[in-house]
């Protein structure tokens, strides 16, 4: 049986920085707050109508592809997790296949969040092992700044999500040696709105909204219990991660580079302590990109990579955690 690996990796954010003092000029919120709170310093926001979920997509792929040393027709499949999509429906997976002129290979959307890129490379390693498919493109995208309430209504969200894209190749491989070894996913519906984004749905359309007119309708954005999803997040990240490497046979000293969703840095320094983790086993990028959602996993493995910190061999967990609730992990022998 096939056994699936990373063979590429790449990631896209916009060039405007939105620095935390921009921020202060939005809202009534300051740096320190942010720094102490989220250990986000800046993170990156789409000019309004210069870019989009699938075309930053787009670009992370393209990288990934290229990093892949394949042919962007040699991609036989494409899994597209996002919780922001160009459009209500079609997903934006149709949009990449179109974008990269493939042919109609199948494109599968998903919606799972801050987990989604875990879920996506899940379900590339069982196609992969099942032989059903060779080269399939990973991507998580989002363009949160759109959908935000960058007032100080809203800080309690705004100031923590950013904009971006990740993407991973992930190819069939006869190496026993390398490869996805796990992979582990989770979820806990009867939390669904404690992180949520509520209207329109198929429940409030549109038309009822604009109807009802009222300006204190904040259905529309989105709304975090912050305290209530910090709590369960830092029980399920080592709950997942512990279920990965037990199953596997490995302790967390043998994690060579553990890639958390970038959700707050005081969730990943909190696991990391947990799991009494050294600093140079635990890769953030938070503190530049604020949280991405489905992208921050991606975009940090490829950091992380670009920066020579994980090597061929090495054991890479990546773990995430978020609204759903879902939770989810994947053990890779790179
Ligand atoms: O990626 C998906 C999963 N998401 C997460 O894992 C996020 C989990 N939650 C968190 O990261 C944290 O709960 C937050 C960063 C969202 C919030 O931090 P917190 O320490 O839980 O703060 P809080 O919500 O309890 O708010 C404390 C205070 C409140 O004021 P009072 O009621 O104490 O007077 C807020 O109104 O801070 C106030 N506040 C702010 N002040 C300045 C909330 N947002 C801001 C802000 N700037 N941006």
């Amino acid at each position: 049986m096939s056994r699936s690996i990373i063979s590429g990796m790449g990631f896209y954010v916009p060039d405007n920085i939105v620095t935390n003092q921009d921020l202060e000029k939005l809202m009534e919120t300051n740096d320190e707050w942010i720094t102490e709170r989220t250990g986000i310093k800046e993170r990156r926001w789409v000019i309004p109508g210069e870019d989009s979920t699938s075309g930053m997509g787009f670009k992370a792929a393209k990288m990934a592809i290229e990093n892949a040393g394949i042919s962007k027709d040699e991609i036989d499949f494409i899994i597209f997790a996002t919780l922001s999509p160009d459009y209500y429906f079609p997903g934006p997976g149709v949009t990449i296949q179109e974008a990269l002129d493939l042919p109609p290979i199948g494109a599968l959307d998903i919606r799972n969040q801050c987990s989604g890129f875990v879920y996506g490379l899940s379900i590339a390693d069982q196609y992969i092992r099942t032989g059903m498919y060779k080269n399939i493109l990973v991507i998580g995208s989002e363009l949160h700044s759109g959908g935000l309430d960058k007032t100080t209504r809203g800080r309690g969200v705004s100031v923590i999500f950013g904009d971006g894209a990740g993407a991973a190749v992930v190819c069939a491989t006869e190496d026993e040696n390398r490869g996805i070894l796990s992979t582990h996913l989770h979820a806990e519906g009867k939390h669904a709105k404690e992180l949520a984004l509520l209207s329109p749905a198929t429940s409030r359309w549109v038309d009822t909204i604009m109807k009802e007119h009222d300006p204190s309708d904040i259905s529309y954005y989105p709304h975090m219990n912050g305290n209530f999803v910090f709590k369960h997040a830092v029980t399920r990240f080592p709950e997942v991660i512990m279920e990965a490497l037990q199953q596997n046979g490995y302790t967390p000293q043998d994690i060579d580079m553990l890639i958390p969703h970038q959700a707050n840095l005081r969730i990943s320094q909190f696991v990391q302590r947990t799991m009494k983790l050294n600093d140079d086993q635990v890769y953030n990028n938070i503190q530049r990109y604020g949280n991405t959602t489905a992208a921050s996993i991606p975009i940090a493995l490829t950091e992380a990579l670009n920066e020579g910190k994980i090597k061929k061999g090495d054991l890479v967990c990546l773990a995430a955690f978020g609204s759903g609730f879902t939770w989810a992990s994947a053990l890779i022998r790179w």
